[in-house]
């Protein structure tokens, strides 16, 4: 049976930092509440002419290059974001025209923090049962355009950036083991942006009360995140056939660090091999695992055989979990 692996893997962070010290010129707050209570210091934020199709054009074009997939090879984009340039026509088919992706079919989905996971299970789907050839995944998103400045419970949270990679039939890279994913919309209303759907179209009224800005309930979300993670990232390495102490990489999405913490230690990871960027980038939604993915794989040669586990959780509320092995091929 064909197997699905990561052939290449490709990123972009926008050039302006957003530090904890910018923040308290804007908010009430301080950086060592930040520090302490997220683990954050700086984030990126995109330029005013910069949108996520841009940022995910250019870690596309890096994912291609480092699987040597041309453009015209790619079967299917899939774009996982909730910060799409437009409701309509999708990320994907404006980075399909960008990168001049001519026999690509093209589409988005939308799983808030966990797209990139969705999207590489589908993907991984699409290639095993023989339907592409090759699938690229860009996640990108522009944060800065929903977080509200004025609310300092999440605008010291967030960050624009964009990651990619190439899922192909056929090469060596990062196979792709397993994957869990999981949904839980009963509690759909803890993390949402409320206005700017159908059911609540731009209005004066709409954006007077700041409706088009992302709405969290941090307490509640947080207990959600750690026990989703842990219990997804368990059913993956069990699915996978993996004990705890095969777990080379340990790669979380970057949305606290008390959140990171508490994983590795159910999962037994000491910190020096769970991969972190959250210092530097904060939480970039869909973005956040691609990006510390494509940043492990550039600072570090993995060796065959070595696991990666991925794992990430968002609005919806969404989970997932994926199990990756290092076959020794560039990436
Ligand atoms: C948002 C988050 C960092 C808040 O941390 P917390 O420890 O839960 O803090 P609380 O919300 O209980 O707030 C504690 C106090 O700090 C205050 N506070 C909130 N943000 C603050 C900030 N930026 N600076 C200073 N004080 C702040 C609150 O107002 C509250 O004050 P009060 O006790 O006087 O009411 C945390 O809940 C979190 O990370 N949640 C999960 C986020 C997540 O996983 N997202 C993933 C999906 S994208």
């Amino acid at each position: 049976m064909t197997k699905a692996r990561i052939t290449g893997t490709g990123s972009y962070l926008p050039q302006r930092v957003l530090s904890n010290a910018d923040l308290e010129k804007i908010v009430n707050t301080s950086d060592d509440w930040i520090v302490s209570r997220t683990g954050m210091k700086e984030r990126r934020i995109a330029a005013a002419d910069e949108f996520p199709s841009d940022m995910g054009f250019i870690a596309a074009e890096k994912a291609l290059k480092a699987a040597r997939v041309g453009p015209e090879e790619i079967d299917l984009i899939i774009c996982a974001t909730v910060t799409p340039d437009y409701i309509f026509p999708g990320l994907a088919c404006l980075l399909q025209a960008k990168l001049k992706a001519t026999r690509a079919a093209a589409a988005d989905i939308q799983a808030a923090c966990t797209g990139f996971i969705y999207a590489l299970f589908q993907a991984k789907a699409y290639v095993e049962s023989g339907m592409c050839r090759h699938v690229l995944i860009v996640a990108a998103e522009k944060l800065s355009s929903i977080v509200d400045y004025k609310d300092r419970s999440t605008c010291v949270l967030f960050g624009d950036g964009a990651s990619a990679c190439v899922v192909s039939a056929e090469g060596r890279g990062l196979s792709i083991r397993d994957i869990d994913i999981g949904a839980d919309g009963e509690v759909a209303a803890l993390l949402m942006l409320p206005a700017g759907g159908s059911r609540m179209p731009a209005s004066e009224s709409t954006v007077s009360q700041g409706m088009h800005y992302l709405k969290m309930e941090g307490k509640e979300v947080f207990k959600h995140a750690v026990r989703r993670m842990e219990i997804s990232s368990k059913t993956c390495l069990d699915r996978a056939g993996l004990r705890e102490d095969e777990i080379s990489w340990f790669v979380p999405h970057q949305a606290n660090m008390r959140i990171i913490e508490a994983l590795a230690k159910r999962f037994h990871v000491p910190m020096e091999r769970v991969f972190l960027t959250i210092h530097k980038y904060g939480n970039t939604s869909a973005s956040s695992v691609g990006i510390a993915l494509d940043e492990l794989i550039r600072t570090h040669t993995l060796q065959i055989g070595e696991n990666v586990l991925l794992t990430a959780f968002g609005g919806g509320l969404t989970w997932g979990s994926a199990v990756l092995t290092a076959e020794g091929g560039e990436v």
